[in-house]
């Protein structure tokens, strides 16, 4: 059976409880319950982490090198600041979607960029807890058959 990892950066532990105008109101649990119902519906492993700590979750990608099929993550703030992420993705050659609840191309500025979104496959944004069916439904796609990928340009398969 196939395995995605889903990645939950930090303070998506508070969800349900921290700006509710933006996040929605779905607390974490209640997001991880609806990715295990689709990844049962599918038919894949689905493991979920959630870490406040950079290193943590660097850590999670290294060891998930050869183990997970694919990543679906949400570096939350360290989608903006960190380095060490967006290398260690890099490193890691998983198939990677970035998602986001929020469409971060609405807000702030400094939200803007993000440093990890370089070596994902693509990045969903702003529709909510929905954001990851979404980003999982994309990365179940690509790796449960290369018929499937066909319709992604070769240079942006992996
Ligand atoms: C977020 C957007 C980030 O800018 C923010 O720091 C988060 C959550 C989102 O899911 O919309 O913590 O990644």
């Amino acid at each position: 059976m196939k395995k995605i990892l889903v990645l939950h950066g930090p303070n998506l532990n508070l969800l349900g409880s921290r700006e509710n105008e933006i996040y929605g109101d779905l607390t974490l649990a209640e997001i991880n319950k609806r990715i295990k119902k689709f990844a049962k519906k599918k038919g894949f492993v689905v493991e979920v982490y959630q870490s406040n700590h950079e290193g943590e979750l660097v850590t999670k990608i290294q060891e998930a090198k050869g183990v997970v099929d694919a990543m679906v993550i949400n570096p939350a703030a360290y989608t903006h600041t960190s380095i060490a992420i967006r290398d260690a993705l890099a490193a890691a050659k998983i198939p990677t979607v970035e998602v986001h609840l929020s469409n971060i191309y609405r807000r702030e500025e400094f939200r803007k960029i993000s440093l990890s979104a370089p070596i994902a496959i693509g990045v969903i944004s702003g529709f909510g807890a929905f954001s990851y069916i979404l980003g999982l439904s994309a990365a179940w796609e690509i790796i449960s058959g290369e018929k499937k990928t066909k319709g992604y340009g070769r240079k942006f398969r992996k």
